[in-house]
């Protein structure tokens, strides 16, 4: 609950964690809400708020003078935007800056931006003086979606991305989608590329429902996007609360992501993550297709909507480096690729266990196909 707002300007999703769990509350106009979320959720009186510098003078700004307004002390850190910077030098700087700045293990972190800061300063929090609390404020479809919730935090490094974190759950999370009207509208179609993967593997409902509503989601109408965060959040939660340390089902959310992946890495990173989901998705449902175990006519149902996304057109990549890439996939184990399959529309498929191992032959088929275009 949020003290001070009307229940019915916001929906509230717990997620639950080891660490105790925490709430999400999405709605449009919250960011004038975070102080009573920090009141009841991170009292502190010190905070560090940070945001990159797009995001900072827009929205961590507003956040951070609305927390002034309310009695905290105030250390506000930017840090260049980008995928660039979510990297060991620039925790390292957020993390002297919060020294220097004297900060202490009684203070709390606000992450104001996308999953970059999330991750970034998520980490910052996991971290710093052997860990303080952390509210997500996600400004991104990505990061209200995906980012923001499962307690996943860390930086990139020379050997890939993420390979250095820690689970972090935040003490709450604020997600104001009417932030999402500065956005960029490629990041913010490639966001809801992830909500569209939480509808395939877990919901047709909701997969139907961003169909249905895919033109007032691009325009970021605040409304139709709460209640889609919303239900993206909640599938997410419930995943995540059945399995926080991946160890099973947490897999499924990888639906699209192994290929995805590595054609994120086969075009040395030029390729958004959302544009790479959404040509991964399609190769893993004609994989399953293929397979006999998904479906058929899955990945026609799942282009129509994702072309609304992403631009399909073909792409400047070869199949072998795709491959390559496939084959020293972090997530295999025992040096074998597995993929997250479908059965169908809303379900993925649990075969004695969520991911498996395919042919290669199969798999070259499909990145075949889905590099030059769909
Ligand atoms: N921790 C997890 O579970 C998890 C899950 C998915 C993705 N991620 C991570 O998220 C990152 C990508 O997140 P992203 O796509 O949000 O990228 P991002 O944080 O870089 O944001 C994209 C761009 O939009 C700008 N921006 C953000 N919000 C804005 C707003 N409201 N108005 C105007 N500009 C705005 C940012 O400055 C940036 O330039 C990746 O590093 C990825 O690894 C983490
Ligand atoms: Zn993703």
């Amino acid at each position: 609950m949020i003290k001070g707002v009307h229940e019915a300007a916001y929906a509230t999703i717990e997620v639950a964690a080891a660490s105790g769990g925490y709430q999400v509350f999405v709605g449009p106009s919250l960011l004038a809400s975070v102080p009573a979320v920090v009141a009841t959720y991170a009292p502190a009186r010190r905070l560090a708020v940070i945001s990159d510098d797009r995001v900072g003078p827009i929205h961590g700004e507003t956040v951070a003078e609305a927390l002034r307004d309310a009695g905290h002390d105030i250390t506000f850190l930017t840090f260049p935007e980008g995928e660039a910077s979510k990297t060991r030098k620039f925790w390292s700087i957020l993390t002297d800056q919060m020294l220097e700045a004297g900060l202490q293990r009684d203070c709390a972190v606000v992450a104001v931006g996308g999953g970059v800061t999330t991750d970034l300063a998520g980490f910052v929090a996991a971290t710093f003086l052997r860990g303080v609390p952390v509210i997500q404020v996600p400004t991104t479809t990505l990061s209200m979606v995906d980012a923001s919730v499962g307690g996943k935090t860390g930086v990139n490094v020379r050997n890939g991305k993420n390979l250095v974190g820690a689970f972090h759950a935040p003490s709450a999370v604020v997600a104001d989608t009417e932030v999402l009207g500065t956005l960029d509208p490629r990041f913010l179609a490639e966001g809801l590329v992830e909500a569209v993967k939480h509808g395939v593997i877990l919901d047709e409902e909701h997969f139907l429902g961003i169909a249905n509503r895919i033109q007032e989601l691009i325009l970021a109408d605040p409304k139709e996007s709460a209640r889609c965060v919303t239900a993206s959040v909640r599938l997410k939660s419930q995943v995540v609360a059945r399995d926080e340390f991946e160890r099973g089902l947490r897999q499924v959310l990888n639906f699209g992501h192994t290929v995805g992946h590595a054609l994120e890495a086969a075009t040395d990173y030029r390729l958004g993550h959302g544009r790479a989901v959404a040509f991964g998705m399609i190769a893993e449902a004609r994989i399953g297709e293929r397979l006999g175990l998904t479906e058929p006519k899955t990945s026609e149902s799942l282009t129509d909507v994702l072309a609304e996304l992403v631009d399909r057109t073909a792409l400047e990549v070869e199949t072998s480096t795709v491959l390559g890439f496939l084959s020293a996939d972090k997530k295999a184990r025992d040096g074998r690729t597995r993929y997250v399959l479908l059965r169908r529309i809303g379900q993925a498929l649990d075969q004695g266990g969520w991911a498996r191992e395919v042919d290669e032959d199969v798999v070259r088929t499909a990145v075949d196909e889905v590099i030059s275009g769909w």
